[in-house]
């Protein structure tokens, strides 16, 4: 009796053996991104609202997540939906108040989930006070910005003091009637760049992550991070050759407005704030991810300079749907994990509110496998929000685009800039406008495929891209993947696979076949894994379900899908015995 209980233990134990619990809590999250206008409408006005997010944290919990970050919430114009800030320090009325703020954190603690804001530091918006009082010379605001002369010209007239060119497009500088000098702005017109060489905008951005830490936070993501500092000198960006278009970001080069060594020494800064902060507080990381796209060392770079990770967005910027496993593994996986600096968490994340979905940058079927290389390599996963059910891309109208990116483009080129399409409303249910609003009118339509993809429907299915989801962030509590190594391994040109293996845990092993055809392979290059394997985890569209038996040596895998596989049960109860052997000598010697 006593025997079978310590068998039952062991093979217990040995399928989720327990996690040291060395790591912190943000190095092995699962974090979800809620875009907040898009997310949940409480008050039927068409955009998403604090009360919405609230009131449907469930779901996090009921899918897996540990921790959400929320993309801007402050008072804003919306010239970039929130990402042109008039006030560092409140809530915009469209999402609600600090009470209404205040509540979905306490909530959001209630239901053991972290909450993560987004700090956008490059930059305010031209309604702020601190740019009205600079445009008016006022006291400390005067150089609070980046303030220019023009270049006159011969015949009199005033052009911009270089070449710099906007993210958006055209000149990143404004003439500004009341300064009567130019203005920087890497992004929108209406986003002018903070100057960062001023001590005082310095010491007043420090106080916007305390003031956000007071209120409960548990860190920030950063925003634009690469853009914060500009050479002071303001020379000429080297052109590039690649367009002839000077109002286009890729016609110059960016080495004087990006990547500065002072931007990182800024990141180092403010990761003393957040240390002070946890020091003086509860001793719990509040942490600092950093959005900044750069190659691979300007990347890890700032792992160096204080940041907990900086997103890797290997999956996003260097493969897509068309690549093969081969170049997926090279560029995205062993790009990230050969450079990734020792002992540094590393984190993977497949979508943002900047790039088109999964389901379309690569393809609906996909979805599966692309979640499952995601949440099971080592780190932290990140997941846009309905990308847990495989939302896609709404094609949006000239006339109803909204997005700067795509508003600054004309009516042939828009649609490669527009950042709408991945922005329309979370799909919950079949009902009134996918049961994200009351409203029939959303302030970006919801996706026409709502009535049959929705997150209620997935849950009723049997299976669906929710329940590979749920299974994944089930699985991603086990030690195996929190703390496991990994071994990456192309299988042929066509199909990857990797393997988590971690002392007293059964192995976990992913195959993946990028191709648009069945493939059958062997994994023989494992050598550590058992000869018959189960079939844990597969996408929905897979000839394969969980509990399959398959043989290592022979593995028919299909078009598009992933398999998460683990040793069958013979496996597990030998491993089993050996443990129990060893227990009980160690129980009868004692
Ligand atoms: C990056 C954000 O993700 C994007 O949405 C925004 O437009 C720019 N930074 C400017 O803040
Ligand atoms: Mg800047």
């Amino acid at each position: 009796m006593r025997m079978g209980i310590i068998v039952l233990g062991l093979i217990a134990l040995l399928g989720c053996s327990s996690v040291n619990g060395d790591t912190e809590w943000w190095q092995t999250m699962s974090l979800y991104q809620i875009y907040p206008r898009s997310w949940k409408d409480s008050d039927g006005d068409g955009i998403g609202d604090l009360q919405g997010i609230e009131s449907k944290l469930e779901h996090l919990v009921d899918a897996g997540v540990d921790a959400f970050w929320i993309s801007p919430i402050y008072p804003s114009p919306m010239a970039d939906f929130g990402y042109d800030i008039s006030d560092f320090m409140d809530i915009d009325p469209i999402f609600g108040t600090l009470d209404d703020f205040d509540n979905l954190v306490a909530t959001a603690k209630s239901l053991g989930l972290k909450v993560v804001m987004d700090f956008v530091p490059n930059h305010s918006s031209d309604e702020h006070e601190w740019f009205i009082n600079s445009m008016a010379s006022v006291d400390p605001y005067t150089d609070y910005y980046i303030w220019k002369n023009g270049t006159v010209l011969e015949n009199g007239t005033i052009t911009p003091p270089n070449n710099w060119v906007s993210v958006f497009g055209g000149s990143a500088w404004t003439w500004n009637n009341q300064r009567q000098a130019y203005y920087l702005h890497q992004f929108a017109e209406e986003q002018p760049d903070l100057n960062y060489w001023n001590e005082e905008v310095v010491a007043a951005m420090k106080e916007v992550l305390v003031f956000w830490l007071d209120r409960g936070v548990d860190g920030f993501r950063v925003d634009a991070i690469p853009h914060l500092f500009e050479d002071s000198t303001f020379p000429d960006e080297p052109l590039t050759g690649d367009t002839d278009d000077p109002t286009d970001y890729g016609y110059v080069e960016h080495d004087y407005t990006k990547h500065l060594q002072e931007t990182y020494d800024m990141v180092q800064q403010w990761r003393e704030v957040l240390d002070n902060y946890t020091e003086n507080s509860d001793g719990v990381p509040r942490i600092m991810m950093a959005e900044a796209y750069a190659n691979t060392s300007m990347t890890m770079k700032y792992y160096d300079y204080g940041a907990h990770f900086p997103f890797n967005f290997n999956l996003i910027s260097n493969v897509d749907g068309s690549s093969t496993a081969a170049e997926i593994k090279e560029s995205a996986l062993d790009e990230w994990l050969n450079n990734v600096p020792d002992n540094a968490t590393s984190n993977w994340v497949i979508g943002n509110h900047d790039k088109s979905r999964v389901a379309t940058r690569y393809s609906p079927e996909q979805v599966d496998a692309l979640n499952i290389i995601n949440l099971l390599l080592p780190g932290v996963s990140v997941t846009y929000y309905g990308e847990e059910i495989g939302m896609e891309d709404q094609w949006i109208s000239y006339e109803d685009t909204v997005d700067p990116q795509g508003c600054n483009q004309d009516e042939d080129t828009y649609e490669s800039y527009s950042r709408d399409p991945a922005r329309t409303p979370m799909q919950w249910d079949a009902t009134t406008s996918a049961g994200f609003s009351t409203n029939e009118s959303t302030w970006l339509p919801v996706n026409t495929n709502y009535l049959t993809l929705n997150l209620a429907a997935q849950v009723a299915a049997d299976t669906s891209h929710y329940k590979v989801y749920q299974a994944l962030t089930a699985l991603r509590k086990e030690a195996v993947i929190q703390e496991g190594s990994v071994n990456v391994q192309l299988i042929n040109n066509n199909v990857f696979a990797f393997m988590r293996e971690h002392s007293g845990s059964v192995p976990v092993m992913v195959v993946a076949n990028m191709a648009n055809n069945s493939e059958t392979v062997s994994l023989e290059v494992f050598d550590n894994a058992a000869d018959t394997l189960l079939v844990s985890i597969a996408s929905v569209d897979s000839s394969l379900t969980e509990g399959s038996e398959v043989s290592k040596t022979s593995l028919e895998i299909s078009a598009l899908s992933a398999l998460v596989l683990r040793s069958g049960a013979e496996a597990l109860i030998s491993s089993g015995i050996i443990i129990l052997f060893v227990t009980a000598l160690a129980y009868f010697h004692h």
